[in-house]
């Protein structure tokens, strides 16, 4: 299971209905608090008060916690490289996530882990020591955020990219590819990979080369959807057998909502959207020899607002 934007100063009921689901694993996917500051006292105070919450607390000692970081538990709005307190505010969040190894050790808090006996690869993304500044639009187009596509920069970074080409070499059945801010949503003028065009594109070719399955999964926005492309045709289905898919499942926020009565468009769109709080759930089971997955969002009392079943085997491109 997973979500995304908990505002630590108020109830987070949706992490009690992940803990009833009881999950293999529980991935935060950012803004896991709302530090908002390069003062680290504070940013470990906001930290300290997620840590003192009972569900927190339970889900800790109940399943496998992963993290990444988004903007506001990182410490500002749409930051990126440039955050003056990026060093200290990684080093709490190592702390407080309980990361060691490699991953601790090396500049960003991306990593990767093993899930449900090593079948599935967990890869957490970092989407913020290495940003490039983003490009204000101007003029802003009429109902969308206020950033421009980009021809250059990056998000994750020279060495970043580097290890996830060697991550993803290792055989996995299916791939989990955590991002805090959306992978496949249309551009939208917020935050988004579809800022980075050149970025999005070499990294769903490079997920699509490294064979087995892939869904994607982000938070950031406030509201709930199911995003979905065609897969690139990738070095393990050259003969274009086999095409795909790519998902990607936005759950936010665990308490924050969102305040307008319609999301941002979003050409990628499936299946609706929920507004209010929410969590996600991957649920994988094989069917026939083929793997799918059941992907669902429930709302903070446990109902399901959105689902969608994922083929993983053998989708064809319509
Ligand atoms: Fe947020």
């Amino acid at each position: 299971m997973f979500g995304s934007c908990l505002w630590q100063n108020r109830a987070h009921p949706a992490l009690g209905v992940a803990i009833a689901r009881e999950p293999d694993a529980f991935v935060f996917l950012g803004d896991n608090v709302y530090a908002d500051s390069t003062n680290p006292v504070q940013i470990q105070d906001a930290y300290d008060r997620l840590g003192r919450s009972d569900l927190f607390r339970e889900l800790w000692q109940t399943t496998h916690v992963h993290a990444v970081w988004d903007d506001h538990d990182y410490g500002a709005n749409d930051a990126g490289a440039d955050f003056p307190a990026r060093e200290a505010s990684e080093h709490i969040f190592e702390n407080f996530w309980d990361i060691d190894g490699p991953a601790a050790s090396r500049p960003g808090i991306y990593g990767s882990a093993r899930l449900a006996d090593g079948a599935i690869q967990l890869v957490l993304l970092d989407t913020r020591s290495f940003r490039s500044p983003l490009t204000r639009a101007r003029p802003r187009p009429q109902g969308k955020g206020p950033y421009a596509q980009s021809d250059d920069g990056t998000i994750l970074g020279a060495e970043q990219w580097q290890w996830l080409e060697r991550t993803l070499e290792r055989p996995a059945e299916l791939r989990i590819i955590a991002s805090s801010i959306q992978v496949l949503a249309s551009h939208h003028g917020w935050e988004s990979w579809a800022n980075f065009p050149h970025e999005r594109e070499r990294l769903l070719s490079l997920v699509a080369d490294s064979g087995g399955a892939a869904v994607f999964i982000s938070g950031d926005r406030h509201f709930a959807e199911i995003s979905r492309v065609p897969a690139p045709v990738g070095r393990t289905d050259a003969a274009g057998t086999g095409r795909r898919y790519f998902y990607d499942m936005t759950s936010s926020g665990i308490n924050r909502r969102y305040p307008h009565e319609v999301p941002t468009a979003n050409a990628n769109r499936v299946d609706g959207y929920y507004l209010h709080h929410n969590v996600g759930e991957l649920a994988l089971f094989h069917e026939d020899g083929e793997l799918s997955i059941r992907a669902r969002i429930y709302d903070e009392e446990g109902g399901v607002r959105l689902e969608e079943i994922i083929d993983l085997g053998g989708a064809t491109t319509p």
